[in-house]
C-alpha cells in the first residue's frame, strides 16, 4: 500500500523515460525455449476477440520468428472465430493451436500463459489485473491491452504487478498506442522542450456515436448476458471513460509529465436510455485539476448523429497545441504562427510499431518498455473522472486510489450472478450524482 501514498507527479517524473518510448536499456534473459537457444517465440492469446485477434496479426507481421501455440477465451466460438483468419493467413507452421491448447472459460487464461514466452492480454478490462498479475507471476514478456482495470481495486493490483515486473525486468508494453504514434511522440517532445512554454490548461475528448450491442438470447443466464455485453457493465468496462476516453487522458498526462490531483464533474444519460446499455453513462464532462494548478477539461459522450470528435488540445504560456489519432501535431504561437505541423502522410501504423518495438526489443534480449506503470495511473485518472461524475462530488486522487469498492462478482461462473442485476423489466440501475457512493 505504500505506493499509494506517493505523489505521483514524482513518480511519472522518474519513470516517463520508460513511458514514453524506450529510453531505459537493461539485458535480460527469456525464460522458455527462446532462452535455450530457439530462436523460435512462442505466443498466447488471452481474449480472442477484435483487438486480440488484431494484436496476433501485428505480432506475426513484425517479421520475427513467431509462433501461436495457445488460446484462451471465455467463450468458444470467439475463439473459433479468430483462429480461422489467422490460421487462413500465417498457416499451420506459424499457427499451433490443437484442442488441446484452445482454453475456454474463466480460468483458462493461467494454462495459456504457461505454454508461451510472450502474452498477448486482450479480455475486457475487469479481468486484466488478474491477466496481468497471472503473466508476471509466471514471468512472461507482455503486451497488454488499455484500460488494465476498472476500479481502484484492479489499479492497485496492476501497479503491484507493474513493480515486480520491473524487477523481473519483464517488457510491458500497454495497448495506449499513442506512445507509439509518431506526431504524438513528435510533438510532444517538442512540448516538453518547451516551444510551447508551459502547459497551463487543455481540452481533451472521445465524443462519437458509440458501440455494438449483442441482444439477449433465449436460455442466457444473466453472467452471459452480460459478458457478451461487457461494454454496457462496469466491473467489465469500467463505462466508456474508462474504456475509451482514457486515450486522451493519457495524452493529458503525458503533456503534463503528472497525474490530476482531483476531479469534478457531470455526467448522466440523457440519449442512450434503453435496457441493452446496461449501467453506463452515456456522456462525462469533468476538470482535472493538476497539482501546479492547471484544469484540463475533458468530455466524453456516445451521442449518435451529434458532432463526432476526438483529439486533444493543450494552451502552453507561448502557444497552443494540437494533436489527434488522424495523425495532427500542430504547435503554433499565440496569434497563429505555425511553430511545428506534423507531416500527416506515411506515418507507421501505431498498432504494428508497438508490437515490433516490443518484439525487436525480446529478439535483441532488452529490457526496454516498462509501460505497465503509466498505464495504470492513466487508467486511475479515468476512474477518478467516474467515482466524480457518478457521485458528483469533488474526489480527490488520493481518495480515488484508495476506494475498497470492489465491483468484481464474488464468483465468476456461467450461473453466478454479477453484482448489477437488471428489475422486473430488464432495466439496470444507473449512478445518480448526489446520492451514488463511490468510495
Ligand atoms: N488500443 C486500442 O485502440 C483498442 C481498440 C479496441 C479495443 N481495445 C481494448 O482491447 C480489449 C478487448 O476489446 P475488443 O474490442 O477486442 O473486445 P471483444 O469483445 O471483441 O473481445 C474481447 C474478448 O475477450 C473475451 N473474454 C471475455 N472475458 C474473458 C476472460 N475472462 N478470459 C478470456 N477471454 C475473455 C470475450 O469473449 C471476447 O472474445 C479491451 O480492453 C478494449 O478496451 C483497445
Amino acid at each position: 500500500m505504500e505506493q499509494l501514498n506517493k505523489n505521483p507527479r514524482r513518480d511519472f517524473l522518474k519513470t516517463s523515460a520508460i513511458v514514453t518510448g524506450g529510453l531505459m536499456l537493461q539485458p535480460f534473459s527469456l525464460p522458455g525455449a527462446f532462452a535455450a537457444g530457439s530462436d523460435e517465440i512462442k505466443i498466447a492469446v488471452i481474449g480472442c476477440g477484435g483487438r486480440g485477434t488484431g494484436a496476433v496479426f501485428q505480432a506475426f507481421d513484425t517479421g520475427h520468428n513467431i509462433k501461436l501455440v495457445a488460446m484462451a477465451d471465455a467463450f468458444r466460438d470467439r475463439i473459433d472465430k479468430s483462429y480461422e483468419p489467422i490460421f487462413n493467413k500465417y498457416g499451420k507452421d506459424k499457427v499451433d493451436v490443437p484442442e488441446e491448447r484452445k482454453f475456454v472459460g474463466f480460468e483458462g487464461y493461467k494454462e495459456a500463459i504457461k505454454l508461451a514466452d510472450v502474452v498477448i492480454l486482450a479480455a475486457p478490462p475487469g479481468f486484466r489485473p488478474d491477466h496481468f498479475e497471472e503473466a508476471v507471476r509466471q514471468g512472461k514478456q507482455i503486451f497488454m491491452e488499455k484500460p488494465v482495470a476498472i476500479d481502484a481495486t484492479g489499479i492497485r493490483k496492476v501497479l503491484a504487478a507493474a513493480e515486480e515486473a520491473k524487477k523481473k525486468k519483464l517488457n510491458v508494453v500497454v495497448g495506449l498506442q499513442r506512445h507509439y504514434q509518431e506526431n504524438y511522440r513528435e510533438t510532444i517532445k517538442r512540448i516538453h522542450d518547451g516551444v510551447v512554454g508551459d502547459i497551463i490548461g487543455g481540452q481533451v475528448y472521445w465524443n462519437d456515436g458509440g458501440v455494438w450491442v449483442n441482444p439477449r438470447q433465449p436460455g442466457q443466464t444473466e453472467m452471459e448476458y452480460q459478458m457478451r455485453n461487457w461494454y454496457y457493465f462496469n466491473w467489465l468496462c469500467g463505462d466508456h471513460i474508462v474504456e475509451q476516453h482514457v486515450h486522451n487522458l493519457d495524452v493529458a498526462n503525458w503533456v503534463k509529465n503528472s497525474y490530476p490531483v482531483k476531479a469534478y464533474g457531470t455526467g448522466g444519460r440523457q440519449v442512450r436510455t434503453g435496457k441493452e446499455y446496461g449501467e453506463i453513462f452515456d456522456h462525462h464532462s469533468i476538470t482535472f485539476t493538476y497539482a501546479d494548478g492547471t484544469v484540463i477539461f475533458s468530455e466524453c459522450r456516445h451521442f449518435p448523429g451529434a458532432t463526432n470528435r476526438v483529439d486533444e488540445r493543450f494552451q502552453g504560456t507561448k502557444g497552443n497545441v494540437y494533436l489527434s489519432a488522424g495523425n495532427h501535431g500542430m504547435l503554433t504561437e499565440w496569434g497563429g504562427k505555425e511553430i511545428y505541423n506534423h507531416k500527416r502522410e506515411n506515418n507507421p501504423n501505431p498498432y504494428q510499431v508497438e508490437h515490433d518495438e516490443l518484439f525487436d526489443a525480446i529478439v535483441k534480449g532488452e529490457y526496454k518498455f516498462a509501460d505497465a506503470e503509466n498505464a495504470a495511473k492513466s487508467t486511475m485518472t479515468a476512474i477518478l473522472g467516474r467515482y466524480a461524475t457518478y457521485s458528483g462530488k469533488e474526489i480527490t486522487w488520493d481518495e480515488a486510489l484508495n476506494s475498497t469498492m470492489d465491483l468484481m462478482p464474488e464468483k465468476l461462473a456461467w450461473d453466478a450472478m454479477p453484482k448489477v442485476l437488471p428489475d422486473e423489466d430488464g432495466f439496470y440501475p444507473y449512478a445518480i450524482p448526489g446520492k451514488t457512493k463511490v468510495i
